[in-house]
């Protein structure tokens, strides 16, 4: 029923985690494995859509027919996807971007030496509230990866980054979050209608935020 419902639709997925480089050997990351993004993708081409996928550093292999793009950095990932939205109608923001990068990064490897070592770090561009500001007519979807709180912090990520539709992962659940090939999501919109979605497969999760964007473009 669902073959080809996404024909001339353009999607825009970011995935995966990216990398802060620390020195040339060392970077600040975190436990994405793809997974997620790269089923919205895929469900999204099974679906008939045209796909560009810009995906930090996984170990899986990109969905046929996706245009995919390899970016390593938060501040790679934003450029590239800052410079390509335009021509969208649908953003997807599944990544895990690091929050902040290192104020400095070491030319050389950083020795060992004293006890301790401090890092300083500075905020990274935050794609997703980015594209909130230009989105225009576009329909946003973003992920809420949380450990507490859940329903209050994805709601304030919804409205702060002005989302359409906030995807609410408590990535402490078994079967949920990153790494897994399962998911436990709670899909919120902005009439705060909310649908809990019980554990699923990353493919049939992706399915379903699918069909609740044509639902959100068809009013
Ligand atoms: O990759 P898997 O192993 O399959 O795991 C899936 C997942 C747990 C990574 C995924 O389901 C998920 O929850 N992705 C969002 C992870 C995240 O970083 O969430 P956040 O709550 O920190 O960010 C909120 C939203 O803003 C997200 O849509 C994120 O892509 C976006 N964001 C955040 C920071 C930033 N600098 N730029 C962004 O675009």
């Amino acid at each position: 029923k669902r073959s080809s419902d996404y024909e001339g639709l353009k999607i825009l997925v970011t995935a995966g985690p990216t990398r802060e480089p620390i020195d040339p050997v060392r970077y600040i990351s975190n436990h994405s494995s793809g997974k997620m993004g790269y089923a919205v993708a895929k469900a999204a081409l099974d679906r008939g859509a045209a796909v560009k996928l810009v995906t930090g550093p996984v170990n899986i292999t990109p969905p046929t027919g996706a245009e995919t793009i390899c970016v390593t950095s938060a501040v790679d990932m934003y450029n590239e996807v800052m410079k390509s939205y335009e021509s969208f109608d649908i953003l997807v923001m599944v990544a895990a971007v690091a929050d902040y990068r290192c104020v400095t990064v070491s030319e050389k490897k950083i020795k060992k030496s004293g006890e301790n070592l401090t890092l300083e770090l500075v905020k990274n561009p935050d794609i997703a509230a980015e594209l909130g500001k230009v989105k225009g007519h576009r329909i946003m979807i973003g992920f809420s990866a949380e450990t507490d709180n859940l329903l209050d912090n994805a709601a304030s990520k919804l409205a702060s980054k002005n989302m359409d539709m906030v995807v609410a992962n408590d990535v402490t659940l078994e079967g949920a979050g990153f790494g897994v090939d399962t998911n436990i999501v709670k899909l919120i919109k902005r009439d705060g209608s909310r649908i809990d979605l019980p554990v699923m497969s990353k493919e049939d999760v992706a399915h379903r935020i699918l069909d609740e964007v044509l639902s959100i473009r068809n009013g």
